[in-house]
């Protein structure tokens, strides 16, 4: 598959873009400063809230998984069966608890991911969502692949 080519000019603070690459969805979110501060309150609940188990390339190996703070470039494929989770911004909701921050929903069997793609503990995908590799060609020029 080609690299893919995005234009990141118009997203706004809380919104989500989805990309195709390599016929899997790919999710561009660009996180509010609260988003990114919630990020650091979450990670006793999370499984691997370091990245540890490699779910990303070096570039992205740190607290946000992203090169830009405020842009995540996540696979939209839930780490346990490749369901699409749903992106889920509303903060405790009564179906998601109290623990949850916004992040991605998976309804096929609950997993939970926060907005950095990391997985809650105690839930059935065995790791975070995988972060492409991905690079950027300019400040709003993303390229994919
Ligand atoms: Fe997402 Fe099973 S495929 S929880």
């Amino acid at each position: 598959g080609a690299p893919v080519e995005v234009d990141i000019s118009k997203l706004e603070p809380g919104m989500l873009l989805m990309v195709e690459w390599r016929g899997k969805v790919v999710w561009v979110l660009k996180r509010t400063q609260d988003m990114l501060e919630n990020l650091e309150k979450l990670e006793v609940v999370l499984a691997d809230p370091n990245s540890e188990k490699d779910q990303q390339p070096a570039y992205a190996k740190n607290r946000t998984r992203s090169i830009k703070p405020e842009i995540l470039v996540v696979e939209g494929v839930c780490t346990h069966l490749g369901c699409s989770p749903v992106y889920r911004k509303d903060i405790a909701p009564a179906d998601l608890g109290a623990d949850w921050l916004g992040g991605f929903f998976c309804p096929c069997h609950g997993s939970k991911f926060d907005l950095a793609g990391r997985v809650y503990k105690g839930v059935p995908a065995p790791t975070n969502l995988v972060v492409p590799p991905h690079t950027y060609l300019s400040e709003n020029q993303l390229l994919i692949g």
